[in-house]
């Protein structure tokens, strides 16, 4: 596979223009055809001419119709004004007269969104029938189109409509009258139109587009400081000049805004200038503006009141108003009449006179108190501007006047390097400050914390896509729509308010935007090689792109990845641009490529593989990779990631035809969540136990499939923690039948430790030790075949020796018992899990416990509570405790026991596990009984006997008894401890619980004899 050829269709937002003749079939009819198509060819010219004088492309005649795209094929961050621009010059107030066709009158829609644009394949039939024509080649297809079309039918004879999201991208620009909501064919629900009356003269495009919503300042004050510091040294007569340079959306105007309001208006002044991207070829615009503006002169003013306000103006800035006059009138473009006599000067002789004059005012301005003169974005500027800057900044040297300049990266003026002259670059907010602007701007309406910090990430620091993304996200909120997991990943659509300027920034590039747009699917940052490889560029030619990438300030380098997009949304931009079908191209080839020359990437980053696979459609091979990364993030401790990327797994094998393979990778991934569940959740997590059962149903589903034995295990264990033995014991049973089936020792194993397992708890202690000893048995024989712990987070060695253990202690041969639980953690260890280790140490004190070596079940104990509290296992957390504080209680300490045994308690009532309580609670018994609180250790012996009754589990019963017998002596009743020693005597008896009958004779004796009660644990 080689690189995917780029589609000929692109994503884009746009705006769109349609316009149509009025009463153009009444024409028709009354006209000659040939002159007819005369005058129709003429009225084309004409509207295409303002098409294309504001940026526009025509797409398609229709008719009489025209359709226009602004922002195709090259985006420009201002599309939307140019649209609505064209579409005021196109509804002048007084009808235009074609020949022919006498006067006309236009009706314009505008509309802007995203569209699917360029050259729309016809079907077969249709290519082969159609006629040729230029402009039928490219098409957009998307709602806008239609939108715009509607607009336009819509709108009355000279008269623009405009859609709401064009107006709300240009709502300070132009003047909007309400125009009401109307239905279309083809949408729900009525839209919004807008009729546009005229442009106003914002200051600046900051002060039309961002002033109105300011965000508090964040951050910014040293810089402000600073600019003071320059304004005391103009004050002196030192004039200065400060290039506040930065990339779009960095701050840039709102320092300049933010000094100015600093300044104490008795001691300075301001003014402000400022160059806009649609009159970088007219020239001196920005300052006619200016003028304009100051003078106060309106749209529709006669020529006359316009003329006495210049002449006012002039004659209060300057000397010589008389000769400034006409000078301003000319550059205005006010018809004079016969008000002025003629200029004698030559235009070269005009301009430098009317520069002279202009210094004059703006050095008269500066007295008596210094001033601040801005001038907004002079990468705009046109050529004359250009000049009079320079001019400017020459002349200021020696004026009282601080000249703050600002432009993005690529200007880079001659008298930069002047010495009244500095650059400041202006770099985006730190992380802290980007939260507290997102918080800001979230107000009242609090946003999670993790919200908040994913949009300051995607932000970098830049306060326009704060801002952006943000409200964005509030306005989605405030709609109804919960977009916020979609925010919170960082997925979430860019705004409209930041397409057209991304996109405009990727057009620049030419054919290098299919670079940026390939790295972009590979992601924020990529390495060189991979990119080289994905895109089968030469060394060469590669280190060519990525130096126009860094060039044009998209793309940094980094010292471990290779390059990264300097902003997120960059990234995000460049990869909206691809068609879907594209993504999913070039997602293939890199997992191709991944696979084929990096192939560290599988065993190291096999998530990155796994993306890659799902982003490009290929599920079920992202699926393996998925398991291999959730085991890397388990190993790594990332308990939330491993599941995440498991149940991920899950997800997209859900979308998958239901074949065989699907269920055995679902087997596989079910088994895996079951394991991760167990180990961080504990046995009788309802999680634990759902994904066994769910892999258990598949695995019947197929009838063979090889890990059912594992799973019937597993799932077995589960069961056992619920306490529902005969359920365990089932499943031990039918695992048994299969491994009688299968070869190799490993089902063998598993069915026998866990039929071991369940018995042992029920108190069948000579059936356990059968099937206990037949697992180790097997075990020892494996060899190579040793089982898998993939399904089962316990090692089936160290878990089989442990029961072994209890229950050799319990039938009265304490040494193999001791030697068993010691041979299970040296196992365990050998292995290196620490999930087993904690199994084998915790049952190494219990067994101690039971035994009544008070001082090794607390040494181990301790040591069992450490493990689990530094790996974070819940199961083993509470019985350490308990058996800890039992122990010290038993030894003589009883402070800290009492302690201990209290939060066991705890611990333990907040765990759903049933399985082991009566031991538990015996336990807590044996420890109130210490303590000499035999009421409390009668309650609680009690309900480990109630609990025995209910659940079964009768290994730990008989000790139970005793405990409950001394607790009665204890309270000075004879004759019923006496009576419950038989029950506890009896029972021990037909268990063959040789220890614990032992215990309970001597305790009957020391009744009989009238003796203090027998220690608890002894
Ligand atoms: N320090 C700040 N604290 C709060 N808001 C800020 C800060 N800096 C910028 N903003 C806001 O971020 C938005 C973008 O800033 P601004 O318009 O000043 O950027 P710019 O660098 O002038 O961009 P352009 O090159 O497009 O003119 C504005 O709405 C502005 O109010
Ligand atoms: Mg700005």
């Amino acid at each position: 596979m080689s690189l995917p050829s780029p589609s000929p269709l692109q994503r884009r937002q746009i705006s769109i223009l349609m316009c149509d003749l009025v009463g153009f079939t009444v024409m028709s009819e009354q006209l000659d055809p040939e002159a007819l198509a005369e005058a129709m060819h003429t009225y084309r010219q004409a509207c295409t001419a303002t098409i294309e004088r504001h940026g526009g492309v025509v797409a398609q005649y229709i008719g009489d119709g025209i359709l226009a795209y602004f922002g195709y094929p090259h985006s420009r961050e201002d599309d939307a004004e140019r649209a609505v621009r064209a579409a005021l010059d196109l509804v002048p107030a007084e009808p235009e007269q074609v020949p022919a066709l006498g006067p006309v009158r236009l009706h314009v829609g505008v509309a802007t969104g995203l569209v699917v644009v360029g050259n729309i394949p016809d079907a077969p039939e249709i290519a082969a029938s159609r006629l040729q024509l230029p402009h039928h080649d490219v098409a957009a297809i998307g709602l806008a189109i239609n939108l715009a079309s509607r607009l336009q039918a819509l709108a009355p004879p000279g008269v623009a409509l405009v859609a709401d999201e064009t107006r709300a991208l240009t709502r300070s620009i132009f003047r909007y009258e309400d125009y009401g909501r109307h239905p279309h064919k083809g949408f729900a629900e009525p839209q919004q139109a807008w009729r546009v009356t005229g442009e106003r003269v914002p200051r600046s495009r900051f002060a039309a587009l961002r002033a109105a919503e300011l965000t508090p300042l964040v951050g910014r004050n040293e810089l402000i400081a600073r600019l003071q510091q320059r304004m005391e040294q103009a004050r002196g007569g030192a004039g200065r000049v400060v290039l506040l340079s930065g990339e779009p959306g960095v701050g840039k105007s709102r320092l300049a805004e933010a000094m100015a309001a600093s300044l104490d208006p008795q001691r300075a002044r301001s003014t402000w200038f400022a160059c806009w991207p649609h009159l970088q070829n007219s020239p001196l615009a920005p300052l006619i503006r200016h003028l304009t503006r100051v003078i106060g002169i309106a749209d529709g003013d006669p020529p006359e009141t316009v003329l006495d306000r210049i002449d006012a103006f002039a004659q209060q800035q300057v000397p010589d108003g008389d000769e400034f006059a006409p000078l301003l009138a000319d550059l205005l473009a006010v018809p004079t009449q016969d008000r002025y006599p003629p200029l004698p000067m030559s235009p070269q002789r005009q301009r430098a006179r009317l520069f002279a004059l202009l210094m004059q005012t703006l050095r008269a301005a500066a007295e008596p108190v210094p001033l601040l003169v801005v001038v907004e974005d002079l990468h705009w500027a046109d050529p004359s501007t250009d000049e009079l800057v320079a001019t400017f900044v020459a002349l200021l040297k020696d004026w009282p006047v601080l000249a703050l300049l600002t432009a993005r990266p690529d200007f880079a003026p001659r008298w930069a390097g002047e010495p009244h002259v500095e650059t400041i670059a202006l770099e985006p907010l730190e992380t802290a400050a980007a939260v507290r602007m997102v918080e800001s701007i979230c107000g009242r309406q609090a946003m999670p914390p993790a919200l908040v910090q994913a949009i300051a990430r995607r932000a970098d620091g830049m306060p326009l896509f704060i801002e952006d993304l943000t409200r964005d996200l509030l306005e989605r909120v405030a709609g109804g729509a919960a977009h916020a997991p979609e925010a919170e990943a960082g997925t979430a659509p860019i705004p409209m308010t930041l397409t057209d300027a991304l996109a405009a920034r990727l057009d620049r590039l030419g054919p290098t935007r299919r670079i940026a747009q390939v790295a972009s699917v590979i992601g924020r940052e990529f390495s060189g090689a991979l990119l080289a490889s994905v895109c089968g560029l030469s060394d060469a030619a590669l280190q060519d792109a990525l130096q126009q990438l860094i060039a044009a300030g998209l793309v940094v380098p980094t010292p471990a990845a290779g390059y990264m997009f300097r902003h997120a949304l960059v990234r995000d931009a460049a990869y909206a641009s691809l068609l879907r079908k594209e993504q999913q191209a070039l997602h293939a080839r890199i997992a191709e490529r991944l696979a084929q020359d990096f192939p560290d990437t599988a065993p190291r980053h096999p998530e990155l593989l796994a993306q890659h696979l799902e982003d490009a459609g290929q599920l079920a091979g992202a699926v393996p990779h998925l398991l291999a990364a959730a085991r890397l993030a388990a190993r790594r401790s990332g308990f939330a990631e491993a599941l995440a990327l498991l149940e991920r797994a899950l997800r997209l094998l859900q979308t998958l035809p239901p074949t065989r393979a699907r269920t055995e990778q679902e087997i596989a991934v079910l088994s895996r969540l079951g394991a991760l569940n167990v180990r961080h959740r504990g046995f009788s997590a309802p999680e634990s136990r759902a994904a066994y059962a769910a892999a258990l149903q598949r695995c019947r589903a197929l009838g063979d499939a090889p890990d059912t034995c594992a799973v019937l295990s597993a799932l077995g264990s589960c069961e056992i923690m619920l306490a529902r033995f005969d359920l365990a014991r089932q499943f031990a049973t039918e695992c048994l039948a299969l491994a009688q089936r299968q070869s190799g020792q490993a089902p063998h194993i598993m069915a026998h430790r866990l039929l071991g397992g369940a018995l042992l708890l029920q108190g069948e202690f000579a059936q356990a030790r059968t099937h206990l000893e037949q697992a180790l048995q097997r075990h020892a024989h494996a060899g190579a075949d040793d089982p898998a712990q993939g399904v089962f987070v316990q090692d089936y060695k160290s878990s089989a020796l442990c029961y072994l253990a209890v229950l050799q202690t319990i039938m009265g041969d304490a040494a193999a018992g001791r030697e068993a639980a010691l041979a299970s953690l040296a196992h365990a260890r050998s292995i290196a899990d620490a999930h087993t280790v904690n199994f084998a140490l915790c049952f190494l004190a219990c067994v101690c416990h039971i035994a009544g070596d008070a001082d090794a079940a607390w040494l181990h104990a301790d040591a069992s509570l450490a493990l689990a509290r530094e790996q974070d296992f819940p199961t083993w957390v509470g019985v350490s405790q308990l058996v800890r504080g039992t122990a010290a209680i038993a030894a003589g300490r009883r402070g800290d026991g009492a302690r201990d045994v209290q939060a066991g308690i705890s611990a333990y009532e907040g765990m759903a596990a049933v399985a082991y309580q009566t031991f538990a609670v015996g336990v807590m018994a044996q420890a109130m009984l210490g303590l000499g609180r035999s009421a409390d250790a009668a309650a609680l012996a009690g309900r480990a006997i109630a609990a025995a009754e209910a659940t079964g589990e009768r290994f730990y019963l008989a000790e139970i008894l005793r405990t409950s017998a001394l607790a009665q002596q204890q309270a000075g009743d004879a004759a019923a401890a006496e009576a419950t020693l038989a029950r506890a005597i009896a029972l021990a008896q037909r268990q063959g619980a040789s220890l614990f009958e032992a215990r309970a004779r001597r305790a009957l004796e020391g009744l009989g004899a009238g003796m203090a009660a027998v220690p608890p644990h002894a």
